[in-house]
């Protein structure tokens, strides 16, 4: 069986670049969401922009899996950064996810793991992380980047008071509102994902000056990055 790439971005910043880049772009609209299905790089992409956060995330990636036939999904797009490691610009690419606005602790279940589930978070696939990360080598050899955790919620975190909190509770590197939504659906699905993020801001009380400034350039860069990784890919 083919791979069928689908390419998630939260806004039209984040999937715009890709799909000017597809041949034979064939539009279709499901739940107001606009899929693009086409060719890139020779793979057959399907590239989507979801809206923002985790039930449009979710949506979104169950409709790539079921009507489109995802095989793989990459998950695009900008994050706050949550370590002092990190700044704008810089990169994440996941090692698993986590939805660190979860909270079914008064059943007795740890901090983001959800009512009948077992553990925390959802793994990232090997494979297309190690596609990632050579396309970053590739196409933005100086750019710093890291292997991590990355923790979504329906939340653009601006404090520091609720950035140290899913730091210690989780020890995730960044925090976005669409990729641990994402990585649920294709776990259900028994579909491989990879998440990849450019620093957009410090997910702290600096965030809403300094996010707009940065957002454009920072999601591009995370767009040709993803058009590479498929390329690789074969
Ligand atoms: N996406 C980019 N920056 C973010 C932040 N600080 N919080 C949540 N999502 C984001």
């Amino acid at each position: 069986m083919d791979a069928i790439i689908g390419i998630i971005g939260a806004m039209d910043v984040e999937v715009q670049t890709i799909i000017a880049q597809l041949e034979s772009d064939q539009k279709s609209v499901v739940s107001g969401m606009a899929f693009h299905q086409g060719s890139l790089g020779g793979r057959t992409v399907v590239v989507v922009r979801c809206g923002v956060g985790k039930v449009n995330a979710a949506m979104c990636a169950q409709t790539l899996v079921e009507r489109f036939g995802a095989t793989h999904v990459i998950n695009t797009g900008v994050a706050g950064s949550l370590s002092p490691e990190l700044h704008v610009g810089d990169l994440v690419v996941s090692t698993d996810a986590v939805q660190h606005d979860v909270d079914v602790t008064g059943l007795g279940y740890a901090p983001g793991v959800l009512f009948g589930m077992e553990s925390v978070g959802f793994a990232a696939d090997a494979w297309l992380r190690e596609a990632v990360c050579r396309a970053v080598a590739e196409v933005t050899p100086d750019i710093n980047v890291r292997c991590g955790r990355v923790a979504s919620g329906d939340q653009f975190v601006s404090s520091q008071e609720v950035k140290e909190r899913i730091v210690s509770t989780f020890g995730a590197l960044c925090c976005e509102m669409e990729g641990a939504a994402i990585a649920q659906v294709c776990a259900r699905n028994e579909v491989p994902f990879v998440i990849v993020r450019t620093i957009s801001d410090n997910a702290d009380e600096s965030s809403k000056s300094s996010y707009r400034l940065s957002e454009k350039e920072e999601a591009e860069h995370c767009a040709a990055i993803v058009a590479r990784t498929i390329a690789l890919l074969g």
